[in-house]
């Protein structure tokens, strides 16, 4: 199994919508039997919560499905575990590669590094108004595409 975990701060807005947008497209790909999809936030402060209603929304109004993901906190474990740890923002990244151990730093980047944009963040929506949490969407759905595709040309995967 290939392991993917999308990272921000709180586990309820920005990576919880690309859990649910990733493994969708992981499904309809048919791709469920051999990559693993996760999320979690550094701060741990929300565990155990479902995600925020303005993300489960806004991803429910474009067919994906929040509802099954609850917050969880980034664990040392993970940095073992996981084969991609991507983060949503630079402090998030920032905050990761302090506590990874050196032999698993590659293991670490911006989830939008494999996409084609302009932008290189997913901006924290959680204080702002709902174009944020729109936007959010905009970006995961875009770099979830270019990751799809990144890991299938990097492990061999047919995605056609
Ligand atoms: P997330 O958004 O990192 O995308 O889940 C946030 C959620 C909660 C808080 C900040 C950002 N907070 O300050 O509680």
């Amino acid at each position: 199994m290939i392991k993917v975990m999308f990272v921000c701060l709180g586990n309820i807005c920005r990576s919880p919508t690309a859990h649910g947008v990733f493994e969708q497209m992981v499904r309809e790909q048919k791709l469920d039997n051999r990559i693993q999809v996760e999320s979690s936030g550094t701060s741990g402060w929300h565990e155990g919560e479902k995600s925020d209603s303005r993300s489960s929304e806004e991803a429910a109004k474009r067919g994906y499905d929040l509802s099954y993901v609850r917050s969880q906190a980034t664990m040392d474990s993970d940095f073992i575990e996981m084969d991609y740890l991507l983060a949503m923002d630079v402090d998030n990244l920032i905050e990761l590669q302090r506590r990874c151990p050196e032999e698993y730093q590659h293991k670490l980047s911006l989830f939008l590094f494999h996409g084609d944009l302009d932008e290189e963040e997913v901006p924290d929506p959680y204080y702002g108004g709902a174009k944020g949490f729109s936007h959010v969407l905009d970006l995961v759905e875009t770099g979830s595409r270019a990751l799809l595709e990144y890991i299938c040309s990097q492990h061999s995967l047919g995605n056609r």
